[in-house]
């Protein structure tokens, strides 16, 4: 055995990885690390979670994991913790940076998957194809006539798309195959070069919202866009419009968008998360209105599997003491600046 390999062996440490993982990227992890991962097709207990991450060194996590002062106070020997996921709100990462944990995520490689989640439920809510399916399984569809079950046109609408990041930009380029017009509102405008050549005009979220066909929510939860989505906001789009949500559930006021999808207030709503998921308010569920997916956006063999890999890379990267390719809080941790935020 050679040094390298020598130094290697002696430094292999135990890592949790609470999703079941393609073998192939256990046995990545098992190069460097003993792993002890969390064989089911289901999110980890949280009383099991607390127990497991007492000895461990490495936590691979998924969004279902809280990781939070109780967990990083369970947690004495954690050196890195690396979320199988893009969105992060459910660890809290200046607790982890005060205790010097690099946290990472995996932005990038879900793009496309998401975007395209996004897209389908465009298309389901406006032409009316999860109710049609039903219709059909049920042995309802009799005839054809030309004045039934008719949807709305997707096709030249406009598309508001809120928070233009990557998963925004990534629906901004499909709705253009569609022949869309496209208005976006995020904090930070864009250049008008980068604006040209996506095809798409800035507005100001309230104008977006009286504007838009359709409403696709692409923001990060974070404090500042909590309920950014509320009675005011769906007061102000069009009777015929759609609310699309593929971000995170707490980003709309759920109580307030049952109310408005009953009184016919907006046309209609594609939501693939839910404010007090896995729960989804039972208004919801017997709307015809609505399509209800249980978040699933980066939900593709091969979107999960880099996910995985992604996940375990950022993760052997930062028990090496190497900087993780997507840590969050790098800098913070280096140089106490503040860490890669989701506020501003
Ligand atoms: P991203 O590249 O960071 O984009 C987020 C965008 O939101 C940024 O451009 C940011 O721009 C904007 N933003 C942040 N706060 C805002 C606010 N208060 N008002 C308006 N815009 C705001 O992230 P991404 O990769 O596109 O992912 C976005 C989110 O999608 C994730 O955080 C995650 O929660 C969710 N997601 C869900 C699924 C699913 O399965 N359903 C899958 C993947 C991701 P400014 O800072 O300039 O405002
Ligand atoms: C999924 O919801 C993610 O944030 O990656």
């Amino acid at each position: 055995m050679n040094g390298k390999m020598h130094r290697r062996k002696e430094k292999k440490m135990t890592v949790l990885v609470t999703g079941n993982l393609p073998e192939k990227v256990l046995s990545f992890l098992r190069r460097e690390h003993h792993v002890v991962s969390h064989a089911e097709n289901r999110p980890m207990e949280r009383g099991r979670l607390l127990e497991m991450i007492k000895d461990k060194a490495g936590l691979l996590c998924m969004i279902t994991d809280r990781i939070d002062d109780d967990l990083l106070r369970s947690a004495p020997y954690l050196k890195a913790i690396a979320n199988m996921a893009v969105g992060y709100d459910n660890i809290n990462v200046k607790t982890a940076t005060r205790r010097g944990i690099p946290v990472s995520n995996t932005p990038g490689v879900l793009t496309d998957a998401t975007a395209d989640l996004a897209f389908a439920l465009i298309l389901a809510v406006a032409r009316r194809v999860v109710e049609g399916d039903r219709m059909t399984r049920e042995g309802r569809f009799k005839f054809w006539a030309p004045m039934y079950f008719l949807g709305q046109e997707v096709s030249g609408k406009t598309l508001g798309i809120v928070g233009l990041g990557r998963i925004g930009r990534a629906v901004a380029r499909r709705a253009k195959g569609f022949g869309m017009t496209v208005l976006y509102y995020s904090r930070t405008r864009i250049s008008s070069g980068e604006e040209k050549k996506l095809e798409i005009a800035y507005c100001d979220r309230d104008s977006l919202l009286s504007r838009s066909d359709f409403v696709s929510l692409h923001v990060p939860l974070s404090p500042g866009t909590q309920h950014l989505i509320g009675k005011k906001e769906l007061a102000m789009m069009r009777p015929s419009a759609y609310l699309i949500n593929t971000s995170r559930g707490p980003v709309v006021d759920e109580e307030a968008l049952v109310s408005a999808l009953k009184k016919k207030a907006i046309a209609g709503a594609g939501l693939d998360v839910y404010e007090r998921e896995p729960a989804v308010s039972s208004g919801l569920k017997v709307l015809e209105n609505v399509v209800l997916l249980p978040h699933m956006g980066s939900a593709t063999v091969e979107t999960r599997t880099n996910m995985a890999f992604r996940a375990a890379e950022n993760l052997v990267a930062a028990l090496r003491g190497e900087r993780p390719p997507d840590c969050l809080n790098w800098d913070a941790l280096r140089t106490g600046a503040p860490e890669t935020s989701q506020e501003k």
